[in-house]
């Protein structure tokens, strides 16, 4: 049995420099200084992402989705937080060991992110198309007319209707989810090789959600792109996603490709966070909900964090904290890319 969380697994799809994936995040700690303690946010996490590869991080509020990606990002709050520990490689080069301005070099030209508010990510006061046109003036040195039909362009190619019309519109002029296409608009501007999409759709309504994603999906996979997809809505990764990384308190508790998952998991929280889902065909039941709240980072449960709320908790699930472990079928044969950090995945998985 190999331990993922000291030997990441490769991923299947490897297309990064020297063979290597194009994003790799070993160990990572993050922590942040609080009036009343050392807040432990993100406590070791491992993931690796692959050009052409989305893999969607799920978990609940608090879990660490967005500081993993704001530290990979570079854009973490320094202080308060802090990184003891960890590796984040990047076409193999650890981007915490770069200086300020090769790290400047990477964001938003080679690593982009989208974030759930486009109203506030995006300037009010300036049109859209400037804001457009600057990510090509500045970065490319177009010229104004040149960078206002490439502006054109990516809004054409992120399916604004009547893109040269509306150009000159103003963020407030838009709606949500066309707000949220422009916000894809230039994340893409540059061409990264990674994007990262933080809840890009959490304030759009149901249909207007599906449209975005599918979008997202359509251009990652045209410009061979990693797409890191942080949300807490497993309904809206299934269709899109690879692979899912499942945080609870900062860790990885389950990783496997994306049907597998939902299929069989091997983990009891991402039992419970699927059990939770509506679903057509139970309509009327009553809906599961995990119980317990998320614990506090200042005083993380010994053991398995999850151990709590956990209905298959025992003994050891209180002092002994689950390694990330392989996980195999019932002979013995390893399943490809599935993970498990619980003392009793077999249970949970064959159970
Ligand atoms: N600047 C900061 N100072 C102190 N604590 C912080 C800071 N930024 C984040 N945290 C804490 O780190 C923990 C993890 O936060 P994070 O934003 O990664 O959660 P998340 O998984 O993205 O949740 P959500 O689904 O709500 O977005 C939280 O408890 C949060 O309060
Ligand atoms: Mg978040």
């Amino acid at each position: 049995m190999i331990t993922i969380d000291k030997a990441p697994v490769p991923a299947p799809r490897d297309a990064g420099s020297a063979g290597g994936p194009l994003l790799e995040v070993r160990d990572l700690h993050v922590e942040f200084a609080t009036r009343d303690g050392v807040a432990k946010a993100v406590n070791g996490v491992n993931y690796t992402v692959s050009a052409g590869e989305t893999l969607a991080v799920l978990g609940e509020s608090g879990s660490g989705k967005s500081v993993t990606a704001q530290a990979i990002m570079g854009i973490l709050d320094m202080p308060p937080g802090r990184i003891p520990k960890g590796e984040i490689l990047f076409h193999g080069q650890d981007m915490l060991k770069m200086g300020a301005e090769e790290r400047r070099q990477i964001r938003g030209r080679k690593i982009a992110m989208i974030f759930q508010d486009a109203l506030s990510s995006l300037n009010p006061v300036l049109s859209v198309g400037y804001q457009l046109g600057e990510m090509f003036r500045v970065h490319l040195g177009l010229s104004k007319k040149e960078a206002k039909a490439r502006s054109i362009e990516l809004m054409d190619r992120v399916k604004i209707p009547a893109a040269a019309a509306r150009v000159n519109d103003y963020p407030h002029q838009f709606s949500g989810g066309m707000r949220q296409r422009i916000m894809i608009a230039m994340a893409l501007a540059l061409e990264p090789d990674l994007i990262i999409a933080d809840e890009p759709t959490t304030a759009l309504d149901v249909t207007v959600q599906a449209q975005v994603m599918d979008l997202l999906a359509e251009l990652q996979r045209e410009y061979n792109m990693g797409l890191i997809l942080i949300t807490h809505d497993l309904g809206v990764v299934a269709d899109v996603a690879d692979k899912i990384a499942v945080m609870y308190a900062g860790r990885i508790v389950e990783t496997a490709p994306v049907h597998e998952l939902y299929k069989r998991p091997a983990h009891p929280y991402t039992r419970g966070l699927l059990d939770s889902i509506p679903r057509l065909d139970q309509k009327g039941q009553e809906l599961y909900a995990i119980k317990g709240l998320p614990p506090n980072l200042l005083r993380i449960p010994t053991g398995c964090a999850f151990n709590p709320r956990c209905p298959k908790a025992q003994d050891v699930c209180r002092t002994d904290v689950p390694p990330l472990l392989q996980v195999t079928e019932q002979d013995g044969t390893e399943l490809p890319g599935r993970g498990s950090a619980c003392h009793f995945w077999k249970e949970t998985l064959h159970g």
